[in-house]
């Protein structure tokens, strides 16, 4: 296993303000790179703004600004966003930045150079809202009895010159790459879509535009600006010192993995491989594409009025829960579905109840009964050991559920911990043993408080706060703080004096009744 670990989300559109989809690839990014820093790897984790292109271009124009004045706007709502959400990315790339100008003219060279790009006349459907082009078979009569794309998009008849990239060339080249890299598009349902499309055969791709400005232009032919696709895909390329292969950086590719949604899947596993591989450079090492979110089972959209405003969520149900509950409620990969309902559940039944509820009765008795001080522990009983050893374990679970993107199973993992540590309290009743035997009472404390660390510890990637909240309450030192320290060799030492215990996570408490 290489020790480095290169991460991207997709760079986003900067027409719009930021919503719950945006929030979420990044924040699915952001736990798999909090995971892998603590589990001692050298991360390199990637965001920013795809900000060139018609729909930038006429998203400006409607707001009566200048493209790059408008950019400069929105691009700041994203990293106002990030910081909102406690993003941990090492670099926000701007498509309209100079060194990314520079790498994708650079790349544009590499596809020339290899003999991949001809000059021809493109005629065909387009449709700005995808920045997509669509072959006539692929359109359906719109509400209104126009030609709308697959993804619902108006299209538009293009007919201008183009550069066009020979896609049809690669398509057995991608077939053997998926063949030989079985995991480089995951999850596997999705795989089997990208390898049935690029099996019924490719077409070559017009990789030019003349009918517009806003863009990279092409390099050996300024009338031409590049299809904002080959430049934003490049981004990644560029944030990593793409075309010098001296940069400090370049070290990291090829990336360990792109995080999509499944509607610009086609884009990151078919046209980049082949891209990159005209270019001669190593694809990714995979892209994971996650599904979409509804709004209480409705499609978002702006035009329904129902899209959900990321800092409204946090404002409402906590930062850390909002987190929890993202990357919790969907399996990730697949569509899943925001309600207010779910989202109060969650709280309550697995954040307020259950490693609330753990810690705040592991604290406060040790707090009153304890003076304060970590317990020693006696000789361990059964019901020990085994408590310990599922909090033990509990890292090398989530490693495996991480390893191939399954968030939501890493946290099934973790939470699984959290109700067998509350069986095991109940079960023990330090309680009763405070009267009974006072000595057993210590050992049954210390355990919960130990597996209360690995608990802390092991939910930092998701809810850093109050991971770090629950630790400064066990006095687990800031460099204690990692997965190198679980199990036995990091274990809490008895005597030492906590502070007084604090809750994590408050129950939901609706509005009405918080009046009544
Ligand atoms: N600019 C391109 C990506 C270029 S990457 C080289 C783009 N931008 S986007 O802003 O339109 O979308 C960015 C991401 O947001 C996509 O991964 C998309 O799947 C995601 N989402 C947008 N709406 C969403 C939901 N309702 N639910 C979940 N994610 C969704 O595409």
């Amino acid at each position: 296993m290489s020790d480095r670990y290169y991460i991207t989300t997709p760079i986003y559109y900067v027409n719009d303000k930021p919503h719950i989809g945006h929030a979420y690839t990044t924040l699915a990014c952001d736990a798999i790179a909090r995971f892998m820093r603590l589990d001692g790897r050298e991360v390199f984790f990637l965001t920013g703004t795809d900000e060139h292109g018609q729909k930038v271009e006429k998203a400006a124009a409607d707001a009566g600004m200048k493209p790059q004045e408008f950019t400069d706007r929105v691009a700041q709502n994203f990293r106002d966003l990030a910081k909102a959400m406690n993003f941990s990315h090492d670099d926000f790339i701007r498509t309209t930045e100079q060194r990314h100008v520079a790498a994708s003219q650079a790349i544009w060279r590499a596809l020339e150079k290899s003999g991949d790009i001809y000059l021809d006349s493109y005629g065909g459907w387009y449709a700005v809202r995808d920045e997509a082009f669509y072959g006539e078979s692929e359109l359906t009569a719109g509400p209104d009895g126009k030609k709308i794309a697959p993804s619902g998009a108006p299209v538009e008849w293009v007919e201008e010159p183009s550069y066009f990239f020979k896609l049809s060339a690669w398509q057995d080249r991608l077939l053997k790459f998926y063949a030989d890299n079985p995991k480089f598009i995951l999850p596997e349902s999705r795989r089997n879509e990208v390898v049935s499309f690029v099996r019924s055969g490719l077409h070559d791709l017009s990789i030019s535009r003349t009918s517009f400005k806003w863009g990279v232009p092409v390099p050996s032919d300024e009338k031409h600006i590049m299809y904002v696709w080959l430049d934003a895909l490049t981004n990644y390329i560029t944030a990593v010192g793409y075309p010098d292969a001296k940069h400090p950086l370049w070290k990291f590719w090829p990336a360990d993995i792109h995080v999509v949604g499944k509607d610009i899947l086609r884009f990151h596993a078919v046209y980049w491989p082949a891209f990159l591989m005209s270019a001669g450079i190593a694809p990714p090492k995979r892209v994971f594409a996650h599904g979409w979110w509804t709004n209480e089972g409705q499609k978002i959209s702006k035009s329904l009025g129902n899209i959900i405003d990321p800092l409204k969520l946090i404002a409402t149900y906590g930062l850390d829960q909002t987190r929890y509950f993202l990357l919790r409620e969907v399996p990730f990969g697949n569509d899943g579905d925001f309600s207010h309902k779910a989202m109060v559940a969650r709280i309550n039944a697995e954040l307020a109840n259950g490693i609330g509820n753990l810690a705040q009765r592991t604290l406060s008795f040790i707090a009153k009964n304890c003076a304060g001080k970590l317990p020693a522990p006696g000789a361990l009983s059964d019901a020990d050991k085994a408590m310990l050893g599922a909090a033990r374990g509990l890292l090398s679970a989530m490693r495996a559920a991480m390893a191939v993107q399954e968030l939501h199973k890493a946290l099934g993992d973790w939470v699984d911990v959290v109700v067998r540590a509350n069986q095991y309290i109940d079960a023990e009743a330090p309680w009763t043993l405070r009267k009974t035997n006072p000595k057993r009472m210590e050992t049954v404390l210390w355990v919960l408080a130990e597996t209360l660390r690995h608990l802390g510890v092991l939910i930092l990637p998701v809810a850093p706060q109050a991971g770090n909240a629950l630790l400064d309450q066990l006095a687990v030192a800031q460099a204690d703080r990692v997965f190198a320290r679980l199990g036995e060799g990091g274990a809490l030492k008895d005597g030492t004096a906590l502070p007084a215990p604090q809750g994590i996570f408050p129950r939901f408490v609706e509005a009405e009744s918080k009046a009544g």
